[in-house]
């Protein structure tokens, strides 16, 4: 792992949350996710599955968090089962945790080894009545491929018929929605690697520069400050490339007079961030990309200060798309008439903002959270609205990370990234 160690105290706290949700003689289980091969003996960087992360900190592949609060033995009341290194893997693969490392980095006292799993699960279940099993219920899920935890469960009801089933994702919606100091730290650390990635590149931003330059620059600092790299593939989209949502193929020439949209974000600890950035090529915007620019800032902002306890996420989003109808109106891109025809359903200011506003933000980029319920203190939502004007190859989106305070505007964990059209052509020529 590139980061520095996590105190344990978060993912105690974390499973202390958890089981207070369980219900009598129940038993809750967390696989950590498959290595994906890529062909032959290939295969991606291992990604830690995010719940197990979030209520154990193990970062390692062959993974098994069992909870079982009202285990009759109490040293059963926490298990990890964790692969067994050996010589081979030592010198092959490096170093996995050992019993004590896995006590210290998680706080679960009772350490096994994978081998011995279903001997003492089948124990544990004679125990229980219920098991509470880990689906992906995340409201953009849309997974085909079977992960080890749906293996998991296939079996476990195959072998245990008569046990009632529960949901754990439920619980963990809600949990991972609202952070804690300690996440929030880390998600601080996050942007401000990011911060760093973006103050480097508007020194390297020139007309002639290619889009994967720039992604290979975020990326040198991205390293050298203890992130793995991107939170999520990088749109690096000059000019009409801006205007296509998820591109992320990076691999066109910046020209002179074009704008740039960054949507680049260093994860840290498997916690995400996700900037957007928009900027001239040439480091002076014209004065159309400066009107454009500051509607698009002005209702970025006046969103933010929306996000205070008590919001509802639906009805925010409906406000907001009231602000970006004046804004667009502003700017001449749509008229009155627009507006007056428009479909409630599909309103006139989406022709030029197509996608949402905010979602949560934490170990998935677009994380767990309530959506339905209003919104609490310690959630943390980015900010992003954008105007996409393919006839104009003009596309640009302001994208901030806030957290939701008990009293007054959310915190800007992105305080610090520059935004304002001076400051980045002052940075951008400096
Ligand atoms: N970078 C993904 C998003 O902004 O939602
Ligand atoms: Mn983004
Ligand atoms: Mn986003």
């Amino acid at each position: 792992m590139k980061y520095h160690p996590i105190s344990n105290q978060l993912f105690i706290k974390n499973r202390a949350k958890f089981t207070s949700f369980m219900k009598p003689k129940s038993i809750a289980i967390f696989n950590s996710n498959d290595i994906f091969i890529t062909g032959a003996d290939s295969a991606l960087p291992f990604e830690q599955q995010r719940d197990l992360f979030y209520l154990s900190g193990v970062d390692q592949e062959e993974s098994i968090l069992v909870l079982f609060p009202d285990s009759i033995n109490k040293e059963n009341k926490e298990i990890l089962f964790l692969k067994e290194t050996n010589e081979h893997i030592a010198i092959w693969e490096g170093e996995k945790l050992t019993k004590e490392q896995a006590t210290k980095t998680s706080g679960v006292k009772t350490i096994y080894w994978l081998q011995d799993f279903n001997k003492v699960f089948y124990d544990l279940m004679t125990e229980a009545e219920t098991v509470y099993f880990n689906t992906n219920e995340h409201y953009r899920q849309s997974v085909e491929m079977e992960t080890r935890e749906d293996r998991f469960i296939k079996s476990c009801k195959a072998k245990f018929p008569a046990h009632k089933w529960e949901k754990s994702n439920q619980i963990l919606q809600k949990l991972r929605g609202v952070k804690e100091p300690e996440e929030i730290d880390l998600m601080q650390t996050a942007c401000n690697i990011t911060e760093k990635g973006f103050r480097r590149i508007l020194q390297f931003v020139k007309p002639g520069v290619m889009e994967y330059e720039i992604e290979a620059e975020f990326m040198h600092e991205f390293l050298w400050n203890r992130s793995k790299g991107f939170a999520y593939t990088p749109i690096i989209g000059s000019g009409f490339n801006a205007c296509v949502l998820h591109y992320i193929q990076n691999n066109k020439e910046c020209k002179d007079g074009d704008m740039l949209l960054l949507d680049v974000g260093a994860e840290y600890a498997n916690y995400s961030s996700d900037m957007t950035r928009t900027i001239p090529v040439n480091g002076r915007f014209t004065d159309r990309q400066k009107a454009v620019y500051n509607a698009i800032l002005r209702v970025k902002n006046e969103a933010t200060k929306m996000l205070t306890p008590g919001t509802y996420w639906a009805e925010y989003h409906k406000e907001v798309g009231k602000i970006m109808t004046s804004e667009l109106l502003g700017l001449g891109l749509i008229d009155k008439t627009d507006v007056k025809n428009e479909d409630p359903n599909w309103p006139a200011y989406k022709k030029y903002f197509m996608h949402g506003t905010s979602h949560h933000l934490g170990l998935d980029t677009h994380d767990y959270g309530a959506l339905k319920t209003p919104m609490q203190a310690g959630m943390v939502f980015t900010v992003e609205p954008g105007i996409y004007i393919p006839e104009e190859s003009l596309g640009i989106r302001i994208e901030d990370d806030v957290v939701i305070q008990q009293k007054g505007e959310p915190f800007n964990l992105m305080k610090n990234i520059p935004i304002e059209v001076e400051e980045i052509e002052d940075l951008m020529n400096s």
